[in-house]
């Protein structure tokens, strides 16, 4: 019955796909802005520690799921779980990737922007107003950053077509390291500013305080989840095209440490130059992008590194929004009979009009804040990666836990004969559900 289904063309395939989903936008502009919201320090800690005891064990449990059941995150649970109500999770998934992409890709649209005014040397120098007030009209207005969302999209919905051997492991290969090459070297300078050390000091120096607001650990744990790219079945569907002689337990390790790597010397490289310059930290999402193209404007060909910078920027971007759409399709494709081609273009037109309203809720639509004071994209973005993904990856780790014996879990992820393989199951079956339970129970002031 699987026969026809596509595979990666080796474990390396898997491995590029998997680490291009998780580097993204998630650790370089939410990472920033996040941390930057949340107080620095104590922050990272909780991040740290949730990337570690449980985001990396889940990557694990949810990765296996999707290699067992080789199908898409509805039909991995259907498959494996037949007639029980699982499945339904496999939906949260589906749903959660659409709303993900949505302001994912207008996101991912600003960056193109950037790229494309540092390629015509537009911002090689200083806007009048300033980059911070050039970004807000660009934001604000309504025709412009739609018009990159829809680029964006079309990038991606091109990619997904081509089906998942090619394209995306290429775009992996060559700027992925790139962009790591660019963060090094970024981060030495913004460490020799004036004032680098305030900024050290706000990631580094736990003001401990701030854990007293039940936000911080749920700003935490979406962070993990989001950056991971876990819980909405992107991992499981990778996991899916991989054949069971490749081992599990080292790729997700290395997924999540060089996803982490990431994130942190994106740290080292916006909050030195968000003290030296004067910025905010809790600018929210627009922290990076006004942060760095001051950056850039002091440096030794400022110019040319921003457009590298951008560039490779863009296609982490399109690395995870490639991951992203294909939880969707994947979907249609078994479910509905739909040819790869007809899923990827139904779905990017939804996503597309997802993000309508994220891009016109930094403008024309502002004043609407579906959630509190959030705006539109915050508000998708919120139940997505604060509600959405951590519910999914607590089912994995129940469907692991729970529905499986102990023998079928450790076989299904590889540990069968690895001592660690007791603690990830102690862990995917008690201790990551009690924590995700008691950080969203501390969340409604249940506590
Ligand atoms: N992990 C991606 C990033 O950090 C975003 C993502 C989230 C991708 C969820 C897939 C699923 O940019």
């Amino acid at each position: 019955m699987n026969s026809t289904r596509e595979s990666w063309a080796s474990k390396l395939g898997f491995m590029l796909a998997a680490m291009g989903s998780a580097v993204g936008l998630g650790n370089i502009w939410r990472f920033s802005y996040v941390a930057g919201e949340n107080g620095g320090g104590a922050f990272l800690i909780l991040y740290l520690a949730s990337i570690v005891i449980i985001g990396i064990p889940l990557l694990l449990a949810e990765v296996s799921i999707g290699r067992k059941a080789k199908s898409d995150v509805v039909g991995s649970y259907r498959t494996l779980a037949p007639r029980k109500p699982w499945y339904l999770a496999g939906f949260l998934g589906v749903f959660g990737a659409l709303l993900i992409l949505g302001f994912y890709s207008v996101v991912a649209g600003w960056s193109m922007y950037y790229f494309w005014n540092y390629l015509t040397g537009q911002f090689f120098t200083v806007p009048e107003q300033g980059y911070g007030a050039a970004f807000e009209m660009f934001t604000s207005s309504t025709a412009q950053p739609l018009l990159w969302h829809a680029i964006f999209m079309v990038l991606t919905i091109a990619i997904v077509l081509t089906g998942i051997k090619k394209g995306i492991e290429l775009a992996n290969k060559i700027f992925m390291p790139a962009l790591a090459v660019l963060l090094i070297i970024l981060a030495g300078f913004s460490l020799s500013l004036d004032g680098a050390m305030e900024g050290m000091r706000f990631l580094f120096q736990p003001d401990w305080s701030v854990l007293s607001d039940p936000s911080v650990y749920i700003a935490a744990l979406g962070q993990a989840f989001f950056s991971l790219s876990l819980g909405v079945g992107v991992m499981m569907t990778y996991g899916s095209y991989l054949g069971d002689h490749h081992k599990l337990p080292g790729a997700t390790v290395g997924i999540g440490l060089m996803d982490t790597f990431f994130a942190v010397i994106s740290g080292v490289v916006i909050f030195p130059a968000v003290f030296a310059f004067g910025i905010e930290p809790d600018s929210g999402p627009v922290l990076v992008f006004i942060t760095l193209p001051d950056i850039f404007s002091q440096i030794p060909f400022g110019g040319i590194v921003g457009i590298l910078f951008f560039l490779s920027l863009t296609l982490a971007a399109v690395s995870s929004s490639v991951s992203l759409l294909e939880v969707p399709v994947a979907f249609l494709m078994r479910s509905f009979k739909w040819s790869r081609k007809l899923a990827a273009i139904i779905t990017g037109i939804v996503i597309f009009v997802l993000g309508i309203g994220a891009s016109l809720g930094m403008g024309a639509w502002s004043g609407f804040t579906p959630i509190g004071q959030l705006n539109i994209m915050d508000s998708m973005d919120y139940v997505a990666s604060n509600i959405f993904l951590p519910i999914g990856g607590l089912v994995m780790a129940m469907f692991i836990g729970w529905y499986f014996n102990k023998m079928d879990a450790l076989t299904a992820a590889d540990l069968q004969h690895a001592t660690v393989g007791h603690w990830w199951y102690v862990i995917v079956k008690y201790f990551a559900p009690v924590i995700i339970l008691l950080i969203f129970l501390n969340a409604l002031g249940v506590l």
